[in-house]
């Protein structure tokens, strides 16, 4: 996706964005120095480590490392992914996010640009709508019968209200009546609100029910699940699949366990929306529901994006037991080390709803503490189909855990399960785990990304470019270190042709190059290396870091020539180079 938006965009945004007003408006910063300060948002702590430079246009915690500009804020605290920060940094600033950086046409672009306005226009009408149906909470004639069923199911005005969760009475067009026009009745049947009808006249998809709000992980309203007060078909009436809404990649109450918990660690999985619903009456924030659906692997994505603690739980029954495991098939390439994914399976005919209500809290969560790992549901799932008596059936066993171990990456977890299979069934097919395990964990030893900061000119002359970009313009050619070889050196090459070519460009734009490569968290750190060069000394210092480059480059030059001289492979013209540099 993050190609898609064009570079220079991405540029012109960062240029309008102040990181300052940004942050402020969700963690309010205090002047502190040059910088902005306040008690870090990402850790818990009691005095502030957590720094804002307006200069940089950038953000960073002394205390846990969080660091990043005005985007990586927004996917951090926000919890966006690239794609929606960008979106929603720009339309903070009143900005549109143009998509397709090339290749198309002129017609294409204005083709885009409508759906883009369609959209916009999409969720507000759908927000309208929801806050139409809570008022009809307050203001319908039966209301009352709405209101003592929510009532009776537990819930309070408070968690109703968090939810937005409204009502609709039993008429053909209670919201036909409000909110078709000659321009918006074609949009209200594309958004599933309204159904076309025989004599086209649409009407009220939605009647005589309770409705949930779906909201997207930004709070946009993309659809409704409608239910029943009675003992009505269906139960739960849902919005169709719209331009807008796709209920395979969104989570009911994602966006409420968002609102309501400063930093989210864990999430559980339900099945229904009342479930979500009366595990936040209860105290339990943080449950969200696949709308129906077997959680699918875009869902995943999601949780694993939002927590590394993802809890699915799940009926007793064949149904849940089945849901569970197309969920952990979903979610194998996504386990990291770190990252853990776990079941329960709640006793004969109870849900969440009913068991919260029955026993609390404290109960609920002490189910949530003992659940099923990963591994053990693996192992027991898949030992259930062999008889572990015989030598075939172990051997059957460790020829059906290859397909899922394939799918897992490299880590400990992998380790640990391959190990408890080892543990648990040797006897006869150790030579297979053992050919198993060389199989499929190749473990990778994954290097930890640690800044050195060693006062290099190299280093230096990275730090001082990217605090103050502009200090380019001292250099009066911006290729003299291109034959250089040296660790750094192509970075602070790139460096210098971006910042040359941008003269206007600051800290957090520079960055933003960086996004997701290697040298960006290494950049990131460099950019709040205290290495105590005034700015003022900024510029000297860093023309100074370039002429002992520059020196170095001579001397590799030289020794270089020197050796081909002495191999006999010298060429005229660096014949007359070699002279020059021993001149110089
Ligand atoms: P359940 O039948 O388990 O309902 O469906 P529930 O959540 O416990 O509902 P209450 O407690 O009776 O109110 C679980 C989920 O399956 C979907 C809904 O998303 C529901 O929340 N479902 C169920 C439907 O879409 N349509 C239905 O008719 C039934
Ligand atoms: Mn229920």
């Amino acid at each position: 996706m993050a190609g898609l938006i064009p570079r220079q965009f991405i540029d012109d945004l960062l240029a309008r964005a102040d990181i300052v007003e940004l942050i402020d408006g969700r963690v309010p910063l205090k002047k502190a120095g040059r910088n902005y300060q306040a008690c870090c948002p990402f850790h818990t702590e009691k005095s502030p480590s957590f720094s804002v430079s307006q200069d940089k246009q950038f953000y960073h915690c002394f205390g846990c490392g969080e660091h990043g500009n005005a985007i990586s804020f927004l996917m951090e605290f926000d919890r966006l992914d690239f794609p929606d920060a960008v979106d929603e940094l720009a339309s903070h600033y009143g900005m549109e996010v143009p998509k397709e950086e090339n290749n198309l046409s002129p017609g294409e672009q204005l083709k885009q640009q409508k759906a883009y306005r369609q959209k916009q226009d999409d969720y507000e009408l759908m927000g309208k709508i929801s806050s139409f149906y809570q008022q009809q909470l307050k203001t319908a004639d039966d209301k009352d019968t709405a209101v003592n069923y929510l009532k009776g199911r537990g819930l309070t005005g408070e968690v109703v209200k968090r939810f937005g969760i409204g009502y609709i009475s039993d008429n053909w067009d209670g919201m036909m009546n409000q909110f078709a026009h000659v321009n918006t009745t074609q949009q209200l049947i594309d958004l599933g609100m309204a159904i076309p009808g025989d004599k086209s006249r649409p009407y009220d998809r939605f009647r005589g029910r309770i409705m949930f709000p779906i909201h997207d992980k930004r709070g946009r309203v993309l659809g409704f699940g409608g239910r029943v007060l009675s003992d009505g078909t269906p139960k739960y009436l849902n919005s169709p699949e719209t331009r807008i809404y796709h209920k395979g990649h969104e989570l009911y109450g994602l966006y409420e366990a968002k609102q309501a918990n400063k930093q989210l660690d864990r999430l559980v999985v339900v099945e229904g929306y009342m479930d979500v619903v009366a595990l936040a009456q209860h105290g339990v924030n943080y449950a969200v529901a696949s709308l129906g659906t077997a959680t699918t692997s875009e869902q995943l994505q999601t949780l694993f994006r939002t927590v590394k603690e993802v809890i699915c739980c799940y009926d007793g029954d064949r149904a849940g037991r089945d849901a569970a495991w197309r969920a952990m098939d979903n979610a194998l390439p996504l386990i990291q080390d770190g990252y853990s994914l776990r079941f329960i399976f709640l006793p004969d005919g109870e849900d969440p709803d009913s068991l919260i209500r029955k026993q609390g809290q404290a109960a609920f969560e002490k189910i949530i503490n003992q659940s099923k790992p990963l591994s053990e549901f693996l192992i027991e799932h898949l030992s259930a189909q062999v008889d572990l008596n015989s030598l075939e059936g172990k051997s059957k066993l460790v020829d059906l855990f290859q397909p899922y171990l394939n799918k897992l990456p490299d880590s400990l977890i992998k380790d640990g399960i391959i190990t408890s299979l080892a543990n648990r069934f040797v006897g006869g097919v150790e030579k297979q785990l053992i050919e198993l395990t060389k199989r499929s964990n190749q473990v990778t030893q994954k290097k930890s990304v640690k800044v050195n900061n060693k006062a290099t000119p190299v280093r230096f002359a990275i730090a001082l470019l990217l605090e103050h970009p502009h200090i380019v313009k001292a250099l009066p050619d911006i290729t003299i270190l291109q034959q250089l070889h040296m660790p750094g050196i192509e970075l602070l090459n790139q460096l210098l042709t971006l910042c040359h070519n941008k003269p206007d460009i600051n800290s957090a734009q520079l960055i933003e190059y960086f996004r997701e490569t290697p040298q960006g968290n290494h950049l990131s750190k460099l950019m709040f290396w205290q290495h105590g060069i005034t700015n003022e000394a900024a510029e000297e210092v860093f023309l100074d870091s370039i002429e002992k480059l520059l020196n170095t480059f001579v001397e590799q030059r030289t020794e270089e020539l020197l050796q081909k001289g002495r191999s006999g492979q010298i060429s005229p013209s660096e014949k007359q180079e070699l002279q020059a540099l021993l001149n110089a």
